[in-house]
């Protein structure tokens, strides 16, 4: 299991999350950015942030410290704002909490140099986990004390949203041409021989353990969450070959801006969130 924490107090809503996350704190004095059951996009998305969170940490690169967060609605009842209320009323009982990081910012590939063996092992890592979201439109890294974090993992590992058709997706290539470090010559030899050989039945079944029971009951097709977290190892550990499938061609062309030209040489240039 992960570590435990209660929610004590709702700071704000992190309004740049389509998800909504918010900042709480708890009652072991840390401050961490919570995800919610009761929002749109469901707890599949809490268990690929465990599950992918997790094995990104043990295979060694920087993800923040992940942890199970209790929530009472109560804690939010003075904040003003209806969408946070219903939110907060929908997400009673376990969310997630992931440390947050202060004074962490954004990364940009404009701004930074990453070396190419780190850069390899973080593509190699989200073409093992099916990531799209880690693009130069949503770089989903911050930068931390000079160090670069991975977060927000919600939206990975698609398949889950679709078991039958799992087990077809271990074959399929993974196109990293708009990721956000493609073009730092990730070292993705390098990254496979130093990362498929940790990706074992044994790693893989330590991390699944640590997703909560509850986010995985009454799943169809299932007979429970025992035989649910082994769909995922097997998942997983058909994908460890991926190295073989990752391409990096040319970025797709960024989309003209629904600004008049005349209005955008007048506003100053906004960097994806
Ligand atoms: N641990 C953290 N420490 C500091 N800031 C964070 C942390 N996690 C998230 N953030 C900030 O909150 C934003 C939203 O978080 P995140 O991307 O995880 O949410 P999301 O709802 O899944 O977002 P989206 O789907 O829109 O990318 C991040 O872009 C980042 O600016
Ligand atoms: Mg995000």
């Amino acid at each position: 299991m992960l570590r435990e924490v209660a929610a004590t107090r709702y700071v704000t809503p992190l309004r740049e999350g389509g998800s909504l996350p918010g900042i709480v704190e708890a009652d072991d004095l840390g401050t961490y950015v919570m995800k919610f059951t009761g929002a749109g996009q469901g707890r599949k998305t809490l268990v690929a942030e465990v599950v992918a969170g997790e094995l990104a940490r043990r295979l060694g690169l920087r993800v923040p410290e992940l942890v199970g967060a209790q929530l009472d609605p109560v804690i939010g009842l003075a904040e003003p704002d209806q969408e946070v209320q219903e939110l907060l009323k929908a997400s009673g009982g376990l969310n997630l909490g992931m440390d947050f990081l202060p004074g962490s910012i954004g990364f940009d590939p404009l701004a930074y140099e990453v070396d190419p063996v780190e850069a390899g092992r973080i593509v190699w890592f989200d073409a093992l986990i099916n990531n799209v979201d880690r693009s130069w439109r949503n770089p989903n890294l911050l930068v931390w004390h000079r160090d670069l974090w991975l977060i927000d993992h919600g939206a990975t590992m698609i398949w889950h949203h679709n078991w039958p058709g799992a087990a077809a997706w271990a074959e399929r290539p993974y196109d990293a041409s708009d990721h956000v470090l493609a073009d730092f010559g990730p070292d993705l030899d390098a990254a496979a021989a130093e990362l498929a050989p940790l990706v074992t039945e044994e790693l893989l079944t330590e991390v699944t353990a640590l997703v909560p029971e509850e986010w995985l009951a009454d799943e169809p097709g299932f007979a429970g969450p025992g035989e649910l977290r082994r769909a995922y190892v097997a998942a997983l550990l058909a994908r460890a070959g991926v190295g073989e499938r990752i391409t990096i061609g040319p970025r797709t062309p960024e989309r003209p801006s629904r600004v008049p030209g005349w209005l955008a040489t007048e506003l100053p240039k906004r960097s994806a969130s």
